[in-house]
């Protein structure tokens, strides 16, 4: 069966419309299932328009391949997603947007290499110029985003240090780089050289550029990079679209792009990193080095145990739980749910307050607490709570550091100046639960754990938690 190119095009604006309707839905935990199996019905009928619109020109043995892929791609995709940790999910993110990256970088390139068969031929039996300007774009940023995304992985991951990597010279080699894709570009266009030499220049060389552009960045910044690099994949896949002329690509690119622009926005904010420094790449990398210190273990500071703790808490009127990326790791939401219980049963209001960074991804911390059935009603947004600390008896930090180190507002030498924090230090007892004295993320000393008012909790979370639900 074949289908007429306005029925293809209708229904490839039904698949936009179930896209957008996906993307609403993963704005609330309470819809994203739903927003999820909108998108996955999206994916699945712009593929299969895609594939009845070619019908008869199909041959069996591309049908097969197409099959064999389909059914390969989702047995991979299965496995990764019930595989993968809660905690490595921004490395998947990275390994799927690599993955987009590469399907641009390939779809454009067999549109070069067969522009017959995508009906991209002008006179001269070249290929139409804007048609390869779109190829083009769609080449440099596909295969940017590919080495850049595995880049970001392998930092994430452990795979490669996480540290900034400094090129010498790295700005005018990036320049330099950036420059010979725009000659490759215009040569293409003006016929200055061989196009198969100037394609495979142009592809090398942003393949170049994606690994030159993210290595100097440090760990610290890679959940921005990977956002970043997310909407470098929608931008490939839509400018891709307009190579191909599919208006399905050109819809879901841009959206994916303008996605990931706004959440690499509302991150950077949450970070504090100028967005501008961000696209351009590098950022972070002068910072890195600074903070580390290791000299936690000669200052004196006051441990308590879980009795104390369940003790403390009961005696509140007011308790905010502050959860990060040690939460997570240790599983301990479910306890922590638990433990508001037992808390709420002895009178005491309990809230919960959530860094916009908290953890390695956003949202991880709403993900897990959703998990554990919290009702959302009692979790907050830093901006929205910031301001209670003061009139809180006990800040509960649990497996979170950087978010509410102080050094962020009085310390301008620090990594993490200018990132907004939650305040618990103003609450009138904070409790902390960690394993040790030792950094967060960004490698800094906390100067939080030595005050008057903080109890350091050392343990496992989970393992801490469940102690004090059996005290309470
Ligand atoms: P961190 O500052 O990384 O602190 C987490 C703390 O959890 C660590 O100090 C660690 O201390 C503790 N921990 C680890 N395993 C634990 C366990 N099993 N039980 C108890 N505690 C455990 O986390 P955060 O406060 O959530 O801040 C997030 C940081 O990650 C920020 O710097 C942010 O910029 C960065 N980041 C954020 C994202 C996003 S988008 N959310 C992505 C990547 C990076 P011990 O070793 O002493 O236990």
């Amino acid at each position: 069966m074949s289908m007429t190119a306005n029925t293809a095009a209708a229904l490839y604006l039904v698949s936009a419309i179930l896209f957008i309707f996906a993307i609403r839905g993963l704005s609330s935990p309470d819809t994203a299932r739903r927003g999820n199996m909108l998108g996955i019905i999206g994916m699945a009928l712009a593929v299969g328009v895609t594939i009845l619109r070619l019908g008869p020109s199909l041959s069996p043995t591309t049908l097969g391949l197409i099959g064999g892929a389909l059914v390969l791609g989702a047995i991979i995709g299965i496995l990764l997603a019930q595989k993968a940790p809660m905690t490595s999910m921004p490395q998947l993110v990275g390994a799927f947007n690599a993955l987009g990256g590469g399907a641009s970088l390939l779809g454009a390139a067999a549109a070069f290499y067969a522009p017959a068969a995508f009906g991209l031929l002008g006179a001269n039996d070249a290929i139409i110029g804007h048609s390869m300007v779109e190829l083009s774009i769609s080449v440099i940023l596909g295969a940017i985003t590919f080495t850049g995304s595995w880049i970001a992985f392998g930092k994430l991951n452990g795979n490669i240090p996480g540290g900034p990597v400094i090129l010498p010279l790295r700005h005018v080699l990036n320049i330099l780089l950036a420059l010979t894709l725009i000659g490759c570009v215009l040569g293409l266009l003006f016929g200055w050289a061989p196009p198969q030499v100037l394609f495979i220049t142009l592809i090398v060389v942003s393949l170049i550029l994606g690994i030159t552009l993210i290595i100097p960045i440090g760990g610290a910044d890679m959940p921005v990079v990977i956002s970043m690099l997310n909407s470098y994949s929608g931008w490939a896949a839509a400018a891709l679209g307009f190579g191909l002329g599919n208006f399905a690509l050109i819809i879901v690119g841009a959206l994916v792009g303008a996605s990931g622009a706004i959440l690499s926005y509302i991150m950077c904010k949450g970070m504090n990193r100028s967005f501008i420094s961000v696209i351009l790449g590098g950022f972070g990398a002068d910072d890195a080095v600074a903070g580390g210190g290791g000299s936690n273990a000669d200052r004196p500071v006051k441990r308590g145990s879980a009795e104390d703790a369940a003790f403390i808490m009961k005696n509140a009127s007011r308790v905010i739980i502050v959860p990060g990326y040690g939460m997570a790791v240790a599983q301990a939401q479910h306890a922590l749910k638990e433990m508001a219980g037992k808390l709420k049963e002895e009178g005491v209001d309990v809230a919960y307050a959530i860094h916009p960074v908290a953890g390695r991804m956003p949202g991880h911390m709403n993900v897990l607490l959703a998990e554990a059935q919290v009702p959302y009603d009692e979790v907050f947004e830093l901006d929205d709570i910031n301001s209670q600390f003061p009139a809180t008896d006990v800040a509960f930090v649990i497996g979170a550091n950087d978010v509410t180190n102080p050094s962020a507002k009085n310390d301008s030498t620090s990594p993490i100046f200018g990132m907004p924090i939650l305040d618990v230090e103003s609450a009138q007892t904070v409790l902390f639960v960690k394993r040790s004295l030792g950094s967060g993320y960004a490698g800094i000393e906390n100067p939080l754990f030595f005050n008057d008012n903080t109890m350091m909790l050392l343990s496992d979370a989970k393992k801490m938690v469940e102690e004090i639900v059996k005290a309470l």
